[in-house]
C-alpha cells in the first residue's frame, strides 16, 4: 500500500533512533555512562511488592475503565494537598481519571478538544519547541496542525503564545504547557498562568498543562501548578486539563501509571472515550497506584536523589559560561554551541551519551526566532547515582573547558 494517509507519516523521529544514527560504530573514548534517557534509576519503593503480593487475584478481573474509588480519591487528595486547593475544589467521581502515564492522555484527550474545523480553517494545537513527542502525535492524528512555538532564553524557556499572530489563535483548538518543561527545566510563574487563561478564554481554547515533573524541582518552594494558579485567579477550571504521574514522582515509570484531572465536562467525554478505546490500569496496580499518591515520604527520597545530583552539576559545572540550573525536572540544558557537535566529541572522547537539542525539536519552529530553537543546546538526564553523575560531569567539564582552564 503505498496511498497511506499522510497523518502519520509526519510523526516526529525519535530523537533516541537519530542519536544511535549519530554515534554509529563510533566507540566511546571512556567507558560509556548514559545521559540520554530521562528514566528514573533510583529504587522501587518497597510497598509496590507489598501491596502487589496482597492484591495478586485482581489480576484475574477486568479493572473498572474509570478508576477505582479508592484511587480516585487519592488523587484527588493529592492534588488537594499538595496545590493547597479549597476542600471539595476537585471532585473524584467527576474530575479525575486515571490513565496509563501522561503520555496517553497527552495524546488521546486530543481527540476530546479537536473540532473538525476551527474559525473556518484546520484547527490549531500550540505546543512548545522542543516538544514531548506525544503533543504532536496527537495534534496529527485529531486533524489539527501542530504548531510549534519557540522556547528560547528571551521568553523564560517557555513559549510565548500570546506573541502569534490573530490568525492562528483563532484556529487554536487547544495549547499545550509543559511545567517544569523538558528540556529546559522551566517553571510557569502566576504571570504566565494569567496571560495563558486570559489567551485561552478570548480564543475559546482548550489548555493542556503536562505537570509529570511537577514533584522534581530545584529551588525552596515546589512549582505552581495550572489548577493552583486558576484557583488564585479566580478562574476556575473550564477547558483545563492537568496530568501527572507516578513516573517521575515516585520513580515508577514502569507501572505507568498516571491521572488527568480538571473540566469535569472534558473529564466526562474523555472516561466515554476511554471506555471504548482507552487501556485499564490493572487492578493491582491501581491498589499500589492509590496508595503512592496518599504518601509523601517515598517522594522526598526520591527528591533527594536529584537534590544531590543538582548539587553535583553546580560543584561541577557551575563556573561554565553555558551552565544554567533549572528550576524543575531532572535534566540539564546546555547551550554548548552546535548540540550535534558536541555530543559527538562527548561521546568518541569522553563515552558520554547525551542528546542533541535539535533531535528535541521541530525545525519549523516559529515566535521570536524561526528555525530549530535546540540547536545549540545539548540535554543531559541526571538520573544516575550520585558518583556516577559526578563521574560524568566531571569528564563533560574536561572536554569543554571553561574561563581559565
Ligand atoms: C514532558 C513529558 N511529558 C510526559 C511524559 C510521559 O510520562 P509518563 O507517561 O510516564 O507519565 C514524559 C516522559 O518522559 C515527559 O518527558
Amino acid at each position: 500500500m503505498n496511498d497511506l494517509p499522510p497523518r502519520t507519516a509526519a510523526l516526529p523521529p525519535s530523537p533516541f533512533l537519530r542519536l544511535t544514527a549519530l554515534l554509529g560504530t563510533t566507540p566511546p573514548g571512556e567507558p560509556p555512562i548514559a545521559l540520554s534517557v530521562g528514566e528514573p534509576q533510583g529504587p522501587v519503593p518497597g510497598f509496590v511488592a507489598e501491596i502487589l503480593a496482597r492484591e495478586t487475584a485482581g489480576f484475574s478481573k477486568y479493572p473498572p475503565i474509570q478508576g477505582t474509588d479508592a484511587l480516585r480519591k487519592a488523587i484527588a487528595g493529592w492534588l488537594t494537598r499538595r496545590y493547597r486547593l479549597a476542600p471539595g475544589a476537585v471532585d473524584p467521581e467527576t474530575m479525575v481519571l486515571p490513565l496509563n502515564g501522561t503520555r496517553e492522555g497527552l495524546f488521546m484527550a486530543h481527540f476530546v478538544v479537536v473540532p473538525e474545523r476551527k474559525a473556518g480553517g484546520r484547527p490549531a494545537v500550540l505546543m512548545p519547541n522542543p516538544f514531548y513527542s506525544a503533543y504532536p502525535s496527537g495534534a496529527l492524528a485529531s486533524g489539527a496542525e501542530p504548531v510549534y512555538v519557540n522556547a528560547l532564553k528571551e521568553t523564560g524557556f517557555l513559549p510565548a503564545y500570546g506573541e502569534l499572530p490573530a490568525e492562528t489563535l483563532e484556529r487554536t483548538a487547544l495549547a499545550i504547557i509543559a511545567s517544569p518543561s523538558n528540556p529546559e527545566g522551566a517553571v510557569a510563574g502566576l504571570e504566565d498562568w494569567k496571560t495563558l487563561f486570559a489567551l485561552a478564554d478570548r480564543y475559546g481554547f482548550a489548555v493542556f498543562a503536562d505537570e509529570c515533573y511537577s514533584e522534581i524541582y530545584t529551588g525552596a518552594t515546589p512549582p505552581l501548578g495550572a489548577l493552583e494558579a486558576a484557583q488564585r485567579l479566580g478562574r476556575g477550571f473550564e477547558r483545563l486539563l492537568v496530568f501527572n504521574s507516578l513516573s517521575k514522582r515516585s520513580g515508577l515509570a514502569g507501572l505507568r501509571s498516571g491521572f488527568v484531572a480538571g473540566d469535569p465536562k472534558l473529564i466526562a467525554r474523555y472516561r466515554d472515550l476511554r471506555s471504548n478505546a482507552g487501556p485499564q490500569l490493572s487492578g493491582p496496580l491501581q491498589a499500589v497506584s492509590a496508595h503512592a499518591w496518599g504518601d509523601d515520604v517515598h517522594v522526598a527520597a526520591n527528591q533527594a536523589i536529584y537534590r544531590a545530583n543538582f548539587a553535583v552539576a553546580q560543584q561541577e559545572l557551575g563556573n561554565r559560561p553555558f551552565f544554567r540550573m533549572p528550576d524543575g525536572g531532572f535534566f540539564l540544558w546546555l547551550e554548548t554551541g552546535n548540540g550535534v557537535a558536541t555530543a559527538e566529541t562527548l561521546w568518541r572522547t569522553a563515552g558520554l551519551r547525551v542528546v542533541p537539542g535539535a533531535f528535541l525539536a521541530n525545525d519549523a519552529g516559529i515566535g521570536r526566532t524561526r528555525g530549530n530553537p535546540g540547536t545549540n543546546f545539548i540535554r543531559l538526564a541526571l538520573v544516575n547515582a550520585e558518583e556516577t553523575t559526578r563521574a560524568a560531569l566531571r569528564r563533560l567539564a574536561r572536554v569543554l573547558p571553561g574561563p581559565g582552564t
